[in-house]
């Protein structure tokens, strides 16, 4: 799992790229093209955007398995707007996964907190949209590996779950993908996907909404626009299973 930093220009501009600067793999996939870098994770991972592809790429040291990933993604770009996988590679020092480029961009920034509503609603619509996929041919084993298929026993019983859903397992706004019209384009990040309870995404959307947008919003727009009342107790163990596991 990949905590999302906050707020990514902040990240643009306090971090380098490192000694190394653009990793030689990113420089050989870009073909003479400069790579734009789009957002540097806490754990050392990098995104570029290089034309119409992006290249996420993952450190060892990361501990992510982006391969893992990688099968995610190929599941759910066949069903739901996701990155399409078009190449992946690995080497001693990383993995990376090139995709071809959706359209919007991540849900957060200075304009997305000035249009607020429209962003919250963007996140409401994509994971509405996700949540209505049917679940039968999910690899069972994936929500197994996900923080959200655990089940520790000092977080108590999990609340019952009466209507399985495709569970997203990161669903903040960076990966939330929106229009300058406002309009949901698709979503992103995906090696955590699971079926489980739809609160384990509706917990960390509103989660992040606290973050990128300020307290006080995921009540009245969010939940409003997803359409369902907020559920304190789901709420409350969906992000300590999160806080635990993931
Ligand atoms: N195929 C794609 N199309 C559009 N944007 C993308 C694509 N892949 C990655 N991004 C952008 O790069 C950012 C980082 O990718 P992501 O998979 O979320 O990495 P991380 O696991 O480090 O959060 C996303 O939030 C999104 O803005
Ligand atoms: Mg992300």
């Amino acid at each position: 799992m990949v905590r999302d930093a906050p707020d990514p220009a902040l990240y643009a501009a306090q971090h380098t790229l490192g000694e190394r600067g653009v990793p030689a793999v990113v420089i050989g996939l870009a073909g003479g093209v400069e790579p734009e870098l789009v957002w540097h994770n806490e754990l050392g991972g990098l995104t570029f955007r290089i034309g119409e592809r992006y290249v996420k790429w993952s450190p060892r040291a990361a501990g992510i398995d982006l391969d893992a990933e990688r099968l995610r993604l190929e599941w759910i770009s066949a069903r739901h707007p996701a990155p399409r996988v078009l190449a992946a590679g690995a080497d001693a020092e990383a993995q990376w996964l090139v995709t071809a480029a959706l359209p919007g961009e991540q849900a957060i920034g200075q304009t997305w907190q000035a249009r607020r509503p429209e962003a919250l609603r963007a996140m409401a619509t994509g994971l509405r949209a996700l949540h209505a996929l049917p679940v039968d041919d999910f690899p069972q084993e994936w929500t197994r590996q996900s923080w959200v298929g655990r089940t520790p026993s000092r977080l108590g019983p999990r609340p019952p779950l009466a209507d399985p859903v495709i569970v997203h397992g990161d669903a903040c706004a960076p990966n939330t993908l929106i229009s300058p019209a406002g309009e949901w384009t698709g979503n992103v990040d995906f090696g955590d996907l699971a079926v489980g309870d739809r609160w384990a995404d509706l917990a960390v959307a509103s989660m992040s909404i606290d973050w990128n947008f300020g307290r006080g919003h995921a009540d009245d727009e969010f939940f409003d626009a997803y359409g369902i009342a907020p559920d304190p107790e789901r709420i409350r163990y969906y992000r300590a299973l999160w806080d635990a596991e993931s």
